[in-house]
């Protein structure tokens, strides 16, 4: 007798997240899954997409489909790439490494976090072919601010992701519990040798060390003139990560912005913002053409992804989801997440009539007043 071929044990997203909450130590899981304060608008990133229902369109010949689009004059094999997100060693040993090999292996584009545990140099190596974005926090200390900048130039980042959303820390109320701490065989390695800069987010302080990290080494007087600041010594292209107001995206692109990520921080900031999906389509309204705009926040499925397609993002980022997907297997594990997806997406245009991401039209999408 055959025997059958073994069921699939990860059919979607939430499988690869059901498995890290079994997995991962608490400290870690905790810091990964939590959003700020009270976690209204963690909920409401994933909910809001549940008022958006597709209008499918009939008798469009979908046999043949093309996922893959430009991005900043780059060809991306699909619009889902990797957010920034800290310390991912902690989910698992090969952490960034993994998670941009993954990206090269799929091609997409994998944005490093400053806060990261493995460094520049060695993420550049592990997958050089990799499309890379480095995302910036501005320090006090702008010589090691401008270092950070220059290192990921020289290492072959194609662009610098500024996020203007955290000049300072939401409060995650399970790291003050915690006590979070980054665990002592882990560093923040893009400051090794630098003292505070590498070791203080493994000090608690009775509350979270990574709040305590940012509060004393982040610049909070951060304004729109840092944005010239960068532009005087760099040559990359700059990204503002963490928009969420029309008048806000027309400044950036005022002082140069070559693009714009419609993002709450995963919700980790300021509890009670809107849910990004929520915001997108009056942003995209003032911006036009003006600029390449993409989005994340709650995004776990494949009509989610089509969702943000058709209300004005170019691309969309997976922040939990690939720590999930790492946390299970390391490279293979986000590889089958980011392919897991990508397959939904495709299926997803495939029903409803689109068979390039042209042809995903804003009359896709519509939000019933019922569901309001
Ligand atoms: C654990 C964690 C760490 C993060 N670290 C950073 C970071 O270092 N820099 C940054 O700009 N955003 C960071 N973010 C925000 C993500 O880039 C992204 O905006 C968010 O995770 C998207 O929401 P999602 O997790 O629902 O996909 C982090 C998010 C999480 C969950």
């Amino acid at each position: 007798m055959e025997s059958k071929p073994s069921k699939p044990s990860m059919t979607c997203l939430a499988d690869f997240e059901d498995h890290a909450y079994q997995i991962l130590p608490r400290n870690a899981l905790d810091y990964y899954r939590s959003g700020a304060d009270h976690m209204q608008t963690l909920k409401d990133n994933r909910r809001a997409y549940q008022r958006y229902r597709i209008s499918p369109k009939m008798l469009v010949d979908v046999s043949k489909r093309d996922l893959s689009t430009r991005i900043m004059g780059k060809r991306v094999e699909f619009p889902i790439g990797i957010a920034p997100t800290a310390m991912q060693r902690m989910a698992h040993p090969d952490g960034e490494c993994a998670s941009a090999r993954a990206a090269q292996e799929l091609g997409t584009i994998f944005i490093m976090s400053t806060l990261s545990t493995s460094s520049i140099e060695e993420v550049a190596q592990a997958a050089p072919q990799a499309t890379k974005w480095f995302q910036l926090y501005i320090y006090k200390d702008r010589e090691v601010t401008k270092k950070l900048v220059l290192r990921a130039e020289k290492a072959g980042f194609k662009a610098l992701v500024l996020t203007v959303d955290a000049p300072y820390f939401g409060r995650r109320l399970a790291d003050v519990r915690n006590q979070f701490e980054l665990p002592s065989h882990l560093r923040m390695a893009n400051f090794v040798g630098l003292g505070d800069l590498e070791t203080k987010a493994g000090q608690s302080g009775g509350g979270s060390g990574i709040n305590n990290y940012v509060a004393s080494l982040f610049d909070q007087s951060l304004s729109w003139q840092d944005v010239a600041w960068l532009k005087s010594f760099s040559q990359l292209p700059i990204i503002l990560k963490g928009i969420l107001r029309a008048d806000d995206a027309l400044t950036g692109i005022q002082y140069g912005a070559s693009a714009i990520i419609v993002s709450n921080h995963g919700a980790r900031q300021l509890d009670g913002v809107l849910a990004t999906i929520d915001v997108l389509s009056s942003i995209k309204e003032a911006v036009g053409d003006r600029c390449e705009l993409y989005l994340d926040g709650g995004v776990t499925q494949g009509t989610d992804v089509l969702k943000a397609l058709a209300l004005g993002a170019k691309m969309v980022f997976l922040g939990r989801p690939v720590i999930w997907g790492l946390a299970h297997s390391g490279q293979s594990g986000v590889e089958q997440t980011l392919r897991l997806i990508k397959g939904e997406l495709d299926s997803a245009m495939a029903l409803s009539g689109c068979t390039t991401l042209k042809s995903v039209y804003q009359d896709l999408v519509i939000c019933p007043k019922s569901l309001m």
